[in-house]
């Protein structure tokens, strides 16, 4: 049986990309050892770590003047290190409210910064504000959004105009899924356990003139201008996810690099919200112009069968369907790894079980 899994992070990694990690566990770089064994500074690893950035930069088209930062800590570390490295003890700082991430980052800058919500769309964030109705307050430090908010399954379909104000987004469970224009951000970061890699590595995409301004009780190892002037090696990185990311990085780009991933994603993700449109026992309640590529939610309209449903689905082999506690119903999370056949398979168990329990 195949399985396939859903799960909104950790999520599934390519295939092949598990089993090369298999194939040289053991015996990494013909050298005897594995890749989790060798130091970090030896000429492997830094060929290695240098290829990933470079695969990086390639597939996202960084342009010049952005540094690109392996760091630790998980997405969630950002919450407050996008504070401390980019605000001034005192400043204001802009965010948009679209759901638990940037509740949750809006939350933790509090404690450094006078954060000021610009726009949302609680309480029910089944949307995303209009456009026009984001705009940067005058010397706000930055503008912090969460293009892609992986629990309620809402993602922006553009990207907030912020003025002059540095534009910062979370990007941790979209980032990878189409191509972007990096120029039209101050700061991206994302937590590699979606679509980079292992759990353990947080991607920060930085424009130069940003960095080098942390306040003076920034940890070092979380100052930005720190760690890019020693390459993301001021300490020991996590090296085993640096080089399975840089892995995925390969992966994407023998695929046709984020073009083809986009187009992909899209079908994927319009054919399961066709389905789900199309049916009267599921739900998708997000505004159809704000529904995720990468997180699609429904509900049952009978409750009482999430549990058979996520029974059956689990022994047909459809794993880790279950929505997140803070929000219920079901979540089918199809990031770049997932392939069409497995939300084909998907699409056609809920069919199945709406024909015996519709
Ligand atoms: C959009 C978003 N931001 C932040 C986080 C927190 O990431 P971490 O657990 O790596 O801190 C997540 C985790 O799922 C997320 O989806």
């Amino acid at each position: 049986m195949t399985v396939y899994n859903f799960s909104a992070g950790p999520a599934a990694l390519p295939g092949e990309v598990l089993e090369r990690v298999r194939d040289e566990l053991l015996d990494w770089n013909h050298d005897g050892m594995s890749v989790m064994e060798v130091s970090h500074r030896g000429a492997a690893f830094m060929r290695a770590a240098e290829e990933a950035e470079a695969d990086l930069r390639e597939l996202l088209a960084v342009p010049a003047g952005y540094r690109v930062l392996f760091l630790q800590g998980g997405a969630s570390a950002q919450f407050s290190l996008v504070p401390m490295n980019l605000s001034a003890p005192g400043a204001t700082a802009d965010y948009v409210d679209t759901g638990h991430w940037s509740s949750k980052a809006i939350r933790e800058a509090a404690r450094y910064c006078r954060v000021n919500v610009v726009a949302g769309s609680g309480p029910d964030y089944l949307t995303v504000p209009a456009a026009d109705r984001i705009r940067a307050s005058a010397g706000a430090a930055y503008l912090h959004y969460t293009p892609n908010e992986t629990i309620g399954g809402v993602e922006f379909p553009y990207v907030p105009d912020s003025g002059s104000v540095p534009l910062v987004a979370d990007m941790s469970s979209t980032i990878l899924s189409r191509p972007i224009d990096v120029a039209r951000f101050g700061l991206i970061y994302a937590g590699a356990q979606k679509n980079i890699g292992p759990a353990g590595l947080v991607v920060v995409l930085v424009r130069e003139d940003l960095i080098g301004h942390a306040r003076a009780d920034t940890p070092t190892v979380f100052d930005y201008a720190a760690v890019a002037a020693q390459g993301s090696m001021l300490n020991t990185p996590p090296t085993f996810a640096w080089y399975v990311a840089g892995l995925v990085f390969k992966w994407l780009k023998a695929r046709g690099g984020l073009a083809a991933m986009a187009a992909r994603n899209r079908e994927k993700a319009e054919r399961l919200y066709a389905a789900i449109d199309a049916s009267s026992l599921y739900r998708n309640a997000v505004a159809p112009e704000a529904r995720s590529w990468m997180n699609v939610t429904f509900r049952l309209a009978r409750s009482e069968l999430d549990g058979e449903f996520l029974r059956l689905a689990n022994a047909a082999g459809l794993r880790n369907l279950k929505g997140h506690k803070a929000a219920g119903g079901m979540r089918a999370s199809i990031y770049n790894s997932m392939p069409v056949e497995g939300v084909a398979t998907l699409i056609e168990f809920m069919r199945e079980f709406e024909r015996a329990h519709g």
